[in-house]
């Protein structure tokens, strides 16, 4: 919790005499009556009807906080109106103060078993109706609050989560880019990464939700970069075998730098890490995984990193135009790249992808 927030459900500020009493009774001279008591104690919500069929309607057009209710009225009879509401449960469920002359032991019951929260007997004991009402009116304003206060911090707790969620994927996301300002000065690549990976997503038919994880979890593929020298990671020309040894392990640096994590994004970010250098032949790095033992996300993102890198200028080579980068990557399909990815990929906007 922030400094000054306080641990104790909202007060609200009018107290139970803002709520809303609806009395029923088929007898004018009861419905009068409990008219101008409620108004005397100060409710100022008020509504009556001698009519019980209109009771449901109010009920549900106006949603009173408590219901006085007469038990015997023409049909239909408190009994029948008490069932007809009784599927609330729980703190929604309307109380129902029940005004009766008949105070056996078997209407109590009945009435209790049918959805009464209390009684007030025939003729009225004017504190007795005071205090019931007050009572129940006191119950429902504390309900309301509750659950009014545990929602507030049910919303509380989720935005925090997606804070910390989103303050530890901008620490990773600063890393990957500083990792990449090594090699790119415009340290766009992993942005275009991420973007195009996303899109690639939707057409093979993921779902948004996934297509929204990879958007954030592919610009971190070369996070492990910050492991590679710089004689290495900036070499114009041809890297020996030696030199690319150490190059081959940004894979496997970048999946320990995101493992371990909880976080279904970090999750992903580290699986695409491991995986984006492995080739569809079975001759990529690390692990010489083939064919679809290679993970999805890790395919998605190899043709895409490609894409990118081909169309993009670097310290050590120029920009390759859009189609003669196409061209080269038809040579690398079913060698290097997944033929049903690279099929998808062939139906999207290229231009867009290789631009900014
Ligand atoms: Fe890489």
């Amino acid at each position: 919790m922030e400094e000054g927030e306080t641990a104790s459900p909202p007060r609200g500020s009018d107290g139970i005499h803002g709520m809303r009493i609806l009395a029923v009774d088929d007898q004018r001279p009861n419905v009068v009556l409990l008219e101008r008591l409620l108004a005397t104690w100060g409710f100022t919500q008020v509504r009556t009807t001698t009519d019980s069929k209109q009771v449901l309607e109010l009920v549900d057009g106006w949603s009173p906080d408590l219901l006085l209710l007469d038990l015997q009225m023409p049909a239909p009879d408190g009994f029948e109106l008490m069932a007809a509401l009784g599927d609330g449960a729980g703190a929604a469920r309307l109380p129902i103060l029940v005004l009766t002359a008949d105070i056996t032991v078997e209407t109590r019951r009945r009435a209790l078993s049918t959805g009464a929260s209390d009684f007030v007997s025939k003729p009225f004991d004017l504190d007795e109706v005071r205090l019931r009402v007050g009572n129940l009116l006191e119950t429902r304003r504390l309900q309301a609050e509750l659950t009014q206060y545990a929602e507030l911090l049910e919303a509380r707790v989720r935005q925090r989560t997606r804070d910390l969620e989103q303050s530890r994927l901008e620490v990773l996301e600063r890393l990957a880019l500083a990792a990449e300002y090594r090699d790119d000065d415009t340290y766009r690549h992993t942005e275009r990464v991420g973007r195009a990976t996303a899109v690639l997503a939707r057409r093979l038919g993921l779902s948004a939700e996934e297509a929204g994880l990879l958007r954030r979890a592919a610009p971190l593929h070369d996070i492990g970069k910050v492991a590679v020298p710089d004689s290495i990671l900036l070499k114009p020309g041809r890297l020996t075998v030696d030199e690319f040894e150490v190059m081959k392990e940004h894979a496997t640096a970048g999946a320990r730098i995101l493992g371990g994590s909880a976080s279904p994004l970090l999750q992903m970010a580290e699986v695409i890490a491991r995986s984006h250098h492995e080739r569809w032949d079975g001759t990529g790095y690390p692990a010489g995984l083939a064919g679809e033992a290679i993970p999805l996300h890790g395919r998605l993102v190899a043709l895409t990193d490609v894409f990118d890198a081909l169309t993009h200028a670097r310290p050590y080579k120029e920009a390759m135009p859009v189609q003669e980068a196409l061209r080269e990557m038809d040579r690398m399909t079913g060698t290097h790249f997944d033929p049903r990815i690279k099929a998808a990929f062939d139906e999207l906007d290229h231009l867009a992808l290789a631009g900014t």
